[in-house]
């Protein structure tokens, strides 16, 4: 039997499991897809050890990935510089960044939202934010405002992705200078904490939409802001979740399983 895992910490309630064996079952494939905890100290050594064909890597690990796989990293992990695919080649990994085009995924095809030419702000400035923001200057987006708590760490996002036309970092202090945007992604880990920075409302519309990249409880406090604020579309990030998934499917199987009925019944357990 194949064997494919999760690393990461906490991965107690991870959803890829029951995502990769939805995929598995759907494709007619045999496998067992685990989630295993490791941290930054015991990641390489499990992984090693685990005989894995092909692992997705989550939070705290995705820049541990990356080093494992450096030489050997497309163009999108390389961007982003994290990796949250892992595919065994020989005795090493190659690895892949499927994070952005799923949110990108989720956004254009899941909800119908139209990228190009709109004015985006990215809250954040950590290992979340950089899998994504590549992926949105690639969708065509007009500007990408990157705001962080410590500014030091937007300008060098901003740096790493090397469009100084297009992209402007700027301090959580700045927001209520920046008028309003089409597209506000949370990107903080903020909210996983329970709080939410102080958001201007004048940031957000009518036409704005508002994603947060997280789901469940930790996606409450954003989304609840975003409506409260007037967006029209107020998202979590379940649909970035299974499209990611999806994508790392395809890179170790071949195949890019149909995403709308794991994604519907996610919804169904989450809502
Ligand atoms: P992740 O991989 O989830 O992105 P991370 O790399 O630790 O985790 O990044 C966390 C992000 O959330 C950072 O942008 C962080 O801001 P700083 O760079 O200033 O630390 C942001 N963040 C975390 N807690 C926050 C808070 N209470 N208010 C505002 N931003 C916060």
């Amino acid at each position: 039997m194949q064997r494919y895992a999760v690393f990461g910490s906490p991965i107690g309630h991870s959803q890829s499991p029951r995502i990769h064996a939805a995929f598995a079952k759907q494709c007619g494939i045999a496998m067992n897809y685990d989630a295993i905890e490791a941290g930054h100290a015991d990641f390489a050594a499990k992984l090693a050890a685990s005989g894995v064909r092909g692992a997705n890597v989550t939070l705290p690990l995705k820049e541990d990935a990356f080093a494992l796989c450096m030489g050997n990293a497309s163009t999108r992990a390389q961007r982003a510089g994290a990796a949250n695919t892992l595919i065994r080649d020989g005795d090493s990994w190659r690895g892949d960044n499927t994070d952005g085009s799923g949110l990108v995924r989720d956004l254009t095809e899941r909800h119908g939202l139209d990228l190009r030419e709109r004015r985006v702000l990215l809250l954040g400035a950590g290992g979340a934010a950089r899998g994504v923001a590549p992926a949105l200057l690639d969708a065509g987006i007009h500007s990408l405002y990157v705001a962080n708590r410590t500014l030091a760490r937007a300008e060098a996002l901003a740096d790493a992705l090397g469009e100084p036309g297009r992209v402007h970092p700027r301090s959580l202090d700045d927001l209520a200078r920046l008028g309003e945007f089409d597209l506000l992604i949370n990107a903080t880990s903020a909210t996983r904490g329970g709080s939410l920075p102080t958001l201007p409302m004048a940031l957000a519309g009518r036409r704005s939409a508002a994603v947060d990249l997280s789901y469940g409880e930790a996606a409450v406090p954003f989304l609840a802001w975003a409506r409260a604020a007037g967006c029209t579309q107020a998202l979590d990030g379940l649909g970035m979740l299974v499209e990611q998934a999806a994508e790392s499917f395809l890179l170790w199987h071949g195949l890019r399983p149909e995403t709308e009925a794991v994604y519907a019944e996610l919804r169904a357990r989450n809502d």
